[in-house]
């Protein structure tokens, strides 16, 4: 289950409803893919896009996208420094950014028209569409791995459009991890 933090409001969701509710309120899109078909984690790109065929397919005829890959982000992975560096300030795309995440973690800081940036992260089973002309910007978590379905609409409009802001350096890159626990339940 992903977890949506709003900093400027002290305000962490983690209730599904609640999260798709307040994620929907600006336009983005949040799935739960459940249960995961039968497909290894590590299992090779084709046999994952086959396995979740039917959902890409879905999203393919509601969002227009015509391709579909696998993206594998291991900490050893070349380049991966230059890569993260591309999407870790904020920027905007001309097409949806559309992610189900396979295996692993990662961040994404949304910064809507109107309202507070909030942080969305977001773990296996996880889906996010983030609409094109969103301002966002992503970052890995400390164990630097991730695996995700990506979908385009098309490929040569996914280039990072930067808007230069600065308003990314004011938040933490910071994962709560699979150990998370809500505040409401510690209370408790
Ligand atoms: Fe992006």
């Amino acid at each position: 289950m992903a977890v949506v933090r709003i900093p400027e409001e002290n305000r962490t969701l983690t209730d599904r409803g609640e999260l798709t509710r307040y994620l929907a309120s600006i336009g983005i899109d949040y799935e739960r893919w459940e249960p995961a078909h039968a497909v290894a984690a590590d299992a090779p790109a084709e046999k994952i896009l086959a396995a979740y065929a039917p959902e890409i397919e879905r999203l393919k005829a509601s969002g227009g996208y015509v391709t579909a890959d696998v993206i594998d982000v291991f900490p050893q992975t070349t380049g991966l420094d230059a890569m993260l560096n591309k999407f870790n300030r904020e920027h905007w795309h001309d097409e949806d950014e559309v992610r189900f995440i396979i295996e692993g973690r990662g961040l994404f800081h949304v910064h809507p028209r109107q309202g507070p940036v909030i942080a969305i992260e977001v773990e296996a089973g996880d889906l996010l569409r983030v609409p094109r002309g969103t301002h966002h910007w992503f970052d890995l978590c400390p164990d630097r791995r991730i695996r995700a379905i990506r979908l385009f609409q098309d490929v040569s409009g996914w280039t990072p459009h930067y808007t230069g802001s600065g308003v990314d350096k004011g938040f933490e890159p910071a994962c709560f991890g699979p150990a998370y626990i809500p505040r409401q339940t510690v209370a408790h």
